[in-house]
């Protein structure tokens, strides 16, 4: 059985009880993702710890999606929770070369851990995967062994001048958000300018002002959809002329 707990507005954190809750002798993995898509969020160190705890308590398997970990904008920190004391030997992380490499769709990623923990999941690729692109896992390996940290840091200077890019847009357009601290998304809510919900307000900004953002209900489980009924998700891996007419043409939201 699958158990949840969901992010809430207005900085996407979770509520500890819930998060308790979604634990129970019966657990096996947990699933985290931090810098988190859509919202942006990056976990702290309390919210990291207090899954550790939990984690250890009930003796839970962590599966940390880490892909976005390059993705980072003062004063956030990526902390992995695999670095957290005990950590290592319970936890798998996820990386993505889409995400590192600003690749994506080439769909090679990587993960790691303990190896009685990779010896499963050896087993699982090998049935369900199976196979990547080879010349693109030589590519990457050539990437890991000539970037250097000059490299992460102008991809996140790229992405933080862009994150700002599309913030203006977004306040000049009369939508509310809080700053996004990783990914290339930003939650905005769309209720000062809009009357609908997340899926009507996604169709009319692509149908009426010819702009695409993602109605964010669609990551939520049906009980919980209301959570994102006035935000829309937007992503800002784009070109900055893409950027300034997608902004010009939101001005029209307000009028
Ligand atoms: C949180 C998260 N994990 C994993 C992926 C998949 O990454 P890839 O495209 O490298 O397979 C995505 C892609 O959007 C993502 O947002």
């Amino acid at each position: 059985m699958r158990l949840v707990c969901s992010l809430h507005a207005p900085d996407w954190t979770f509520d500890e009880d819930e998060l308790r809750r979604a634990f129970n002798p019966k657990t096996r993995a947990i699933i985290i993702n931090t810098p988190h898509n859509p919202t942006g969020k990056v976990f702290t160190l309390d919210e990291l710890t207090l899954i550790t705890e939990l984690a250890k308590e009930f003796d839970v398997t962590v599966i940390s999606d880490e892909v976005y970990e390059h993705l980072i904008y003062e004063p956030a920190q990526h902390i992995p929770i695999a670095s957290l004391p005990d950590m290592f030997e319970r936890t798998v992380t996820i990386g993505s070369t889409g995400k590192t490499f600003g690749m994506t769709g080439w769909k090679l990623g990587w993960l790691y851990g303990h190896p009685d923990l990779i010896q499963g999941v050896w087993q699982a690729h090998q049935f369900i995967v199976f196979a990547t692109s080879h010349p693109t896992q030589v590519a990457v390996a050539h990437a890991f062994n000539h970037m250097d940290e000059q490299y992460y840091q102008s991809y996140r200077m790229l992405y933080s001048g862009k994150r700002q890019h599309i913030m203006e847009g977004l306040s000049q357009a009369g939508l509310k958000f809080a700053e996004p601290m990783g990914t290339y998304f930003v939650m905005a809510d769309f209720s000062p300018v809009f009357d609908g919900n997340d899926v009507e307000f996604a169709t009319y900004l692509i149908q009426e002002i010819g702009v695409a953002a993602i109605p964010p209900s669609a990551f939520y489980r049906e009980q919980d959809k209301h959570l994102a009924k006035n935000y829309a998700r937007f992503s800002f891996a784009k070109h900055d002329d893409q950027l300034d007419e997608a902004i010009n043409r939101m001005k029209r939201l307000k009028s």
